[in-house]
């Protein structure tokens, strides 16, 4: 990436498999055009059909698409749950995944990050992630189960992780209830689905206002992400996992205190955060420092994201660059 006229190593992007830029799912922006309308008006084009039978064969299950994951989330959550239902969320759930439920008329509550002993007997529906995207780890979604739904948010972690990428439940052999997948992250491209059951497909179709009334998914973005899904395949994700690895073991090798697990790797470096992040700068990475609120007091950290696209040089070279930022 260049900023300021400087060419960096950019350790920030979500564009996981290096899809965004490929030439193959650049080209397939040429085809189609916009829309034109809501899709239950007259918006309903063949590649979203195609999309989501494609998404559809790779889980096992109905998809509907959506234009963001932010909407797919408030679409999910602010018509599956009801009056008088309790809603469970975990407190690192994405603003999405927060907003999403401020819609709903169910009670809500949020539990201490990954404490799954503190399940109300009567919750109705769960809501976690699958790979926490400030923390870096996976919660073990067998803890997670029980006699409620389970809604796992799988936007990290789909076409990067677990068999064919279908994410972290499919991984840890879990099938939740309902499943969000976005197709702007490891994906490259834009836009979102809700997987689950046929039935939950019809109503968010008919009461699923984030879905209803808002402009369809224009063409072009529907047949890259098409593109995507056919390139996301496992010798991208064994890169990925990989240069995740090296990341990992380099940053602990230079005493790095290093979160979670896999392709989200943040380092915790408190009162150091802002100078760390503008000395990576100068050695020419890109990580953001990531300070409180958005992180607690004492754990404020500098997050790197790693893509399968990274070389190993350029990896070393961002534990290099750690180790003189935290000199
Ligand atoms: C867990 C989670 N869900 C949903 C979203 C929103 O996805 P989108 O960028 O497609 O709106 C994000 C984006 O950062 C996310 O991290």
């Amino acid at each position: 990436m260049r900023l300021d006229g400087r060419e960096l190593v950019n350790f920030s992007s979500n564009d996981y498999l290096g899809l965004a830029w490929h030439p193959e799912v650049r080209a397939a922006y040429g085809e189609g055009g916009g829309a034109g309308s809501a899709r239950l008006i007259s918006g309903n084009r063949p590649a979203h059909d195609l999309l989501e039978a494609a998404l559809a064969e790779k889980l096992g299950r109905p998809v509907l698409l959506f234009s963001s994951g932010y909407h797919a989330n408030l679409a999910l959550l602010g018509t599956v749950p009801e009056a008088g239902d309790v809603v469970v969320s975990d407190a690192l759930n994405h603003a999405s995944i927060i907003d999403g439920l401020r819609l709903s008329k169910a009670r809500r509550v949020v539990l201490p990050h990954d404490h799954p002993s503190q399940i109300p007997a009567d919750a109705r529906l769960v809501v976690v992630e699958g790979l926490y995207s400030m923390d870096g780890d996976t919660p073990d979604l067998c803890r997670w189960t029980g006699d409620h739904w389970l809604a796992v948010d799988e936007a990290h972690a789909l076409g990067a992780l677990g068999p064919q990428g279908r994410g972290v439940a499919a991984m840890q052999g879990v099938e939740p209830d309902f499943m969000v997948g976005t197709l702007g992250k490891a994906l490259g491209v834009a836009g979102a689905f809700v997987a689950g059951p046929a039935a939950l497909r019809e109503l968010l179709i008919s009461q699923g206002r984030a879905f209803i009334y808002t402009t369809g998914m224009p063409e072009p973005v529907a047949l890259a992400a098409l593109v995507a899904l056919r390139l996301a395949d496992d010798e991208r994700r064994e890169r990925l996992a990989q240069n995740a690895r090296r990341l990992r073991q380099g940053l602990q090798q230079v005493g790095a205190r290093v979160l979670g697990a896999h392709h989200v790797v943040p380092i915790v470096t408190r009162e150091r955060t802002m100078a760390a992040a503008a000395r990576l700068l100068k050695e020419g990475i890109y990580a953001p420092g990531i300070r409180f609120p958005t992180v607690p007091q004492g754990q404020e950290r500098v997050r790197f994201t790693v893509c399968s696209e990274h070389s190993p040089e350029q990896v070393d070279r961002c534990i290099d660059a750690v180790a003189t930022a935290l000199r």
